[in-house]
This record gives C-alpha cells, sequence and structure tokens, in this order.
C-alpha cells in the first residue's frame, strides 16, 4: 500500500499511550470531532475499556460511529448535556445489558444502537420522545428489550414514530406485492416483464433440480426459508426448476423466468444457477421490516457477467480476523455475484496460516501488541483443517479462496521466525506499525526457495483454487535496495549478468530487479509445473515483464495504464484493482472512518461506481486481457470485523456492478436506488456498512 511517511512518523509518535484501563470517567471539556477526537481515542486506544462515564462529561452529542464495535464495552454513562446520538455510535456494543437516555435526548440517528443484541433495558428519561430512526436498532431485538420511559409519557412514546416496536410483542407479517422495479445489484443484462401475471410466492417449497445441482437446491431452500417462512420442501410438482445447459451463455450466466406457473432457473453452469437463485433471493427482499413478498411479477431475467473474477482482498495480518467472521464476508460477498476471496496470509505484521514444516510461523510469527497507535494485543492465525473448512464453505456460495504469500517484501514476521530467510541472517523484531520494511527475503540463499516451496506446497493441499498470489509489491525501501549489500545476492547478480541479455531495464533504479526477476521466475517455474498453479502479483513498474501464465493487479495510483499496457505487451491478463477505485480500506468520505490513518486519500461510493475496467482500452482488451476487478481491506486501521463490513459495504455493491454489469446498463442514480432497498436489507439482516447516500432529490422524484 502506498504510505505517506510523514504520517507514518507522527503515528509512530503516538505509540506511548499509557495502558487500557477497564474503568474509565471523563468530565470536563471532551472533544468530539476532528480528526483524533476523544471518541476516536476512547474507541480505537481505550481497546480494555468496559465502563465508561460520561455523566460529566462536556459533550452534548455522540457523534457516529463513536463508540463503533466496542464488543467490550459493558457500561456507558450518557453525559447528562446530551441530545444527539449519531449513526452507529454503539454499533455492535453487544456487551452493553443496559442504557439510560437523558431528559434531553432528542434524536437518535440510523443504526446507533444497530446489533446490540445484548441490550435489555432501555430507560429514556426524556418526556417527549426523541427523534428515532426507523432502522436505529436494526440487527437487535427489540421484542427483548425493557423501555422504561417517564412516568405519564407511555402514550407518547406509544405513537411516536419508531418506538412502536417497543409496545407490540406480536411478530407482523405485511404481505407486499414485489416492487414495480426490481432491485437487483449488480444490474442484470436484460428484463422483459411477460405479461400482467403474477405469481403467488406461498406455493414455492417443490423445488426440481438434478443430483448435480444438490447443492445449489440447499441454497435455494435457505432463501425460501429467509424471505418467505417456507420449511417443507418437496420434489413433486415442482413449482420451481433448476437446470443447465451450457448453450446459454459464457460461464456463470443464468436465466430466471417466472411466470404465474412457478420459477425456472437455467445456469450455464452451476454457479449460473447459484446467480439465478442470489437474483431470485434480492426479488424477494420487502420494503421494510417483517415485510413478504407475495406475489412476484411473471418475468424474465437473462444475465451474465462482464469478467471473470469479482474478488474482494482480506488481510487478517495487520488485525487478524476470526475464523467464523470470513464465512460470514464469503456469504454476504456471494449475495452480490463477487467470486473470489483473497487472503492475505503473510505481511510484516503476522503470518496467520499453519504451516506444519515451520511451527514457528505461528507460533512465534502470530502475535504481537500494537498496530501503530492502537497499543492492543494482536493474535490468532488459522490451522490448515480451518482453512479447508473455509474452502468447502465459499465453495458452496461459489466463491474461491486464494491464498497470498508475499515476496520478495512484506515478510519480516516470516524473518523474525527464521532469519536464515533474509540478507545476513538478520534478526528482526516483528513490525508493529503500517508502512513498508527495507528487509527482503534473500534471492541469493537457497533456502529461500527451499522456505516457499515448503510453503506452496503444503498450501496446494490446502487451498483447491488453481491461483496463488505471489505479493511482489513494495519490496523495500528504497525498493530492492537492501539486496545491494548481500554477498549472497551480489554473487548472484553477477551470474545473472554474465549468462543473460544485460539490456537495461528502461524504469528500473538499478539491475537489482533481475534478482526479483529470478526469484519470481523461478517460484513461477516451480508453481506452475510441480503444483499446477496459476501466479498472481502486485504489478510494479520495475516487473516490466509478465511472465506468460501469470495474472497482475493493477493497484498503483496513477499507474494502471502502466500496468495495462504491459499485461497488452506480454499477452497477459489483469485484474483491475486501482487505488482511486478499489482500495475499499480508505474512507469513503473525508472524516470518515477510519478519521485516524496513514494518509489515505478519499474513496467515495460514487468512484467506486465510476470505474469502468476497459479503462478506456476497448473490445480487444476487455476480451484478451480483462480478468476482473478486485477491491482491497487492508486493514491497518481496520480493528473488529463490523468495520471491516463497514468498509467493504456498499462500495463492494458498486465494485460487483463494475466487474458484472454491462457499461450500457450502469447508471449511478440507478445504482442508488436499487440500494436503498438492499441496503435496508442489508441493515435488517445485521450487515454492517458505511453511510449510504442518498438519491438525489430530482431522480428519487422520477422514480414510481
Ligand atoms: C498494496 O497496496 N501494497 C498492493
Ligand atoms: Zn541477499
Amino acid at each position: 500500500m502506498e504510505k505517506i511517511f510523514l504520517l507514518q512518523i507522527a503515528l509512530s509518535l503516538l505509540v506511548c499511550f499509557p495502558a487500557s484501563a477497564q474503568n474509565i470517567k471523563r468530565s470536563g471539556l471532551f472533544r468530539c470531532g476532528g480528526w483524533n477526537d476523544d471518541f476516536r481515542q476512547l474507541r480505537d486506544l481505550e481497546w480494555n475499556m468496559e465502563n465508561l462515564d460520561l455523566g460529566e462529561a462536556e459533550c452534548d452529542s455522540i457523534r457516529p460511529n463513536a463508540l463503533h464495535s466496542r464488543h467490550r464495552l459493558k457500561r456507558v454513562v450518557l453525559p447528562t448535556v446530551l441530545r444527539i446520538i449519531g449513526s452507529q455510535a454503539f454499533f455492535a456494543c453487544d456487551s452493553m445489558e443496559s442504557i439510560v437516555l437523558p431528559a434531553g435526548t432528542e434524536r437518535i440517528e440510523s443504526r446507533a444502537f444497530g446489533n446490540c443484541t445484548g441490550l435489555r433495558t432501555l430507560t429514556s428519561l426524556a418526556e417527549t420522545p426523541p427523534m428515532l430512526a426507523e432502522d436505529a436498532f436494526c440487527g437487535t431485538d427489540t421484542r427483548k428489550i425493557r423501555l422504561i420511559v417517564p412516568k405519564g409519557a407511555e402514550k407518547a412514546y406509544k405513537n411516536a414514530p419508531g418506538w412502536q416496536r417497543f409496545f407490540t410483542r406480536k411478530e407482523r407479517t405485511i404481505y407486499e406485492q414485489a416492487p414495480e422495479e426490481p432491485a437487483i445489484i449488480p444490474a442484470p443484462t436484460l428484463v422483459t416483464y411477460v405479461g400482467k401475471e403474477f405469481l403467488h410466492t406461498g406455493d414455492l417449497g417443490n423445488i426440481a433440480a438434478s443430483p448435480l445441482l444438490a447443492n445449489e437446491r440447499r441454497r435455494l431452500e435457505e432463501v425460501l426459508t429467509d424471505r418467505l417462512g417456507i420449511k417443507q420442501f418437496s420434489s413433486s410438482k415442482a413449482s420451481i426448476t433448476l437446470e443447465t445447459d451450457s448453450s446459454i451463455g459464457r460461464k456463470e450466466a443464468y436465466r430466471l423466468d417466472i411466470s404465474k406457473k412457478g420459477i425456472r432457473i437455467t445456469g450455464a453452469d452451476a454457479a449460473g444457477v447459484f446467480y439465478g437463485i442470489m437474483t431470485l433471493d434480492q426479488l424477494l427482499i420487502p420494503e421494510n421490516e417483517n415485510g413478504r413478498i407475495k406475489k412476484l411479477k411473471s418475468l424474465s431475467i437473462e444475465d451474465s457477467p462482464r469478467t471473470t473474477m469479482r474478488e474482494l482482498m482480506v488481510d487478517p495480518c495487520r488485525i487478524f480476523i476470526p475464523f467464523d467472521d470470513l464465512k460470514g464476508m464469503v456469504k454476504e460477498m456471494a449475495r452480490y455475484k463477487m467470486n473470489a476471496m483473497h487472503l492475505h496470509l503473510t505481511d510484516d505484521q503476522a503470518w496467520r496460516i499453519e504451516i506444519k514444516k515451520y511451527p514457528l510461523l505461528t507460533e512465534k510469527g502470530s502475535f504481537r501488541t500494537g498496530m501503530d497507535d492502537m497499543q492492543m494485543p494482536i493474535g490468532g492465525f488459522y490451522t490448515q483443517e480451518q482453512m479447508k473448512d473455509l474452502v468447502a464453505y465459499a465453495s458452496r456460495y461459489h466463491v474461491e479462496i486464494i491464498p497470498e504469500i508475499e515476496m520478495p517484501g512484506h515478510q519480516i514476521a516470516a524473518i523474525h521466525c527464521y532469519p536464515r530467510l533474509t540478507c545476513g541472517a538478520m534478526e528482526l523484531p516483528i513490525r508493529t506499525t503500517c508502512g513498508v520494511s527495507d528487509n527482503l527475503l534473500c534471492p541469493g540463499s537457497d533456502f529461500t526457495y527451499e522456505f516457499l516451496e515448503d510453503v506452496f506446497r503444503e498450501l496446494a493441499d490446502v487451498f483447491t483454487s488453481e491461483y496463488v498470489h505471489l505479493g511482489g509489491d513494495e519490496a523495500g525501501n528504497p525498493p530492492l535496495g537492501c539486496w545491494s549489500g548481500c554477498s549472497d545476492c551480489q554473487t548472484l547478480l553477477k551470474r545473472i549478468m554474465a549468462s543473460a541479455d544485460t539490456m537495461p531495464q528502461p524504469e528500473a533504479r538499478n539491475d537489482n530487479w533481475r534478482l526479483q526477476k529470478y526469484m519470481f521466475d523461478r517460484i513461477i517455474g516451480f508453481l506452475h509445473e510441480e503444483l499446477g498453479k496459476i501466479p498472481m502479483f502486485w504489478y510494479e513498474t520495475d516487473f516490466h515483464e509478465i511472465q506468460p501464465g501469470c495474472i497482475v493487479f493493477a493497484w498503483r495510483h496513477g499507474l494502471t495504464a502502466k500496468a495495462i499496457d504491459a499485461a497488452i505487451r506480454c499477452n497477459a491478463k489483469i485484474m483491475l484493482c486501482p487505488g482511486e477505485h478499489c482500495y475499499l480500506d480508505y474512507p469513503a468520505a473525508k472524516g470518515d472512518m477510519p478519521e485516524v490513518n496513514w494518509g489515505m486519500p478519499t474513496t467515495s461510493l460514487e468512484q467506486t461506481y465510476s470505474l469502468d475496467p476497459a479503462w478506456g482500452y476497448g473490445a480487444d482488451f476487455e476480451k484478451q486481457n480483462l480478468f476482473g476487478v478486485a477491491g482491497t481491506l487492508w486493514s491497518e486501521c481496520i480493528n473488529s470485523t463490523e468495520r471491516l463490513y463497514y468498509m467493504a459495504f456498499p462500495r463492494a455493491l458498486a465494485l460487483s456492478e463494475a466487474g458484472w454489469s454491462q457499461q450500457h446498463n450502469r447508471d449511478y442514480t440507478g445504482f442508488l436506488t436499487r440500494l436503498r432497498r438492499i441496503a435496508g436489507d442489508m441493515h435488517r439482516r445485521g450487515i454492517c456498512t458505511g453511510n449510504i447516500p442518498a438519491v438525489p432529490v430530482t431522480a428519487a422524484k422520477q422514480q414510481p
């Protein structure tokens, strides 16, 4: 990741905070707002905080995201002068059992108490019910919460918008008709309405599918249970038919036909059938809570992907992602027809995958204290059994898991465990700050190749994907510089220079690029020949040449055209992941989370949406070279799973549409309109997202 080093220095100076306390009381002036305000300090630095008393703090609002996903937080006393609780202020503070709203509380915003699943008592001291956003408690079962209001104010609360849910014990079901325009993301290729007939959704429990589609049938049953409450399924008198027909289009293409007699989903392959089911799932999303679609319009959808791979990259190295949470992310991505999760398993800050031959990697390399100014313990790794389980789980949702093992840079954690991996066998501490380390794997040492081959061999038994990512980015600072002082490296370089063409590399800073090429050639050869894998790597201009049979990622701001030119020149496939559109770890707007970061620019939802993966290069490039799109979620500043989701969504939906939908079917206002319904559903299901921008008023008026 590109770093702004002045900010890194500033961040490392901040690494002098006292150990985090369990009980914190704040009184007097309280800084609310600004890049590193008191809420950010409490939320991100006081990782051990369980009890927070702001009763005497001079603070009239708990700002948006103030205490987002602080799972340890049990008890909060709100400021006496409080008026506003901002959006997602307490999102997923799930250890909090009770909270008291002060008398002056005026407004509680969207998802302020979303996923507060432990909440049992809500006491409001306000005589006038505060304005309560409809979704303030999304993902939280309000039937489990006892609401206590001032004597005499019960009626006012019962009648106030949003508060009713605390008085209604009975589950309500509102039957609705499907919306006029279906809200499908990514936008399908073609939707045709066939007549004015409707299908009654109550009759959809009979499914016909060949045994080869048993998995897809199971996914369909999940959808029908979740959306329609259907729990009994049979195969007689089919009301839904699942089938494959490879003649309907490219891999993953599908056709969905709805008539008054039933539903037929035809996929070019099993993945296509699955995507037809995911589209049906979106057609069944109700307008509001507890809604259920009673009738579906007759229609026919033809759909197929524009690109082969729609990927999200997650980074459990900087901050660990619990194993089960990876599964949750896989399932959510799949809804939007994303088909690859790229796991960044190794970096300077941690090694996260069990390698049986090198046990120190996880014994010593998977634990440290601190990520920049956040001084919490960060540990964890995935066993090979867990990863096999993840691969199997993801395949049910047609998502493949692509492991990444970095080389030659971003490997300090491995070097910390096995110093022989770097030049001069230097003993290096594991890195606890963001940024680029100078030390690299040593290309002049045989042990480096033995190690990498052993690792890739073990991983080949775990990850069934034909792809494996080799990193290749940001190799040292200055790039590749550490090899200049290593006699093994320089001996190897002389040998290479003597035996090969020594034409100067147009953009190389020195001849060390030949060592990087040597290392990549050797490992790529091994992966091709011994393991039958297709290597991927982050493109750097120093590479110049892309080895046959590899896939490169264009990621650097402003350098996408150079990467594409190289892919065309070398007849290689390319993933588009340009920072300007695809770095989902950047804040979506100025001041949004992560408020404190290493100097990231912003990537708005609109910027992500505006990615055209053809990048102005035309049909030939698209056909010959374009492989897909990828979004990154580097986690230096993402310290909870909910925040991972916050950064990913809704931008990943914009990215999925860029990767899946035909350019002529895409427009941002239409996307925002569809997103409203889809995001409402995500929120009700407890999925965390960042802000959902409003549909521009002029466009909203034109909607039916
Ligand atoms: C990267 O962001 N270092 C690929
Ligand atoms: Zn060396």
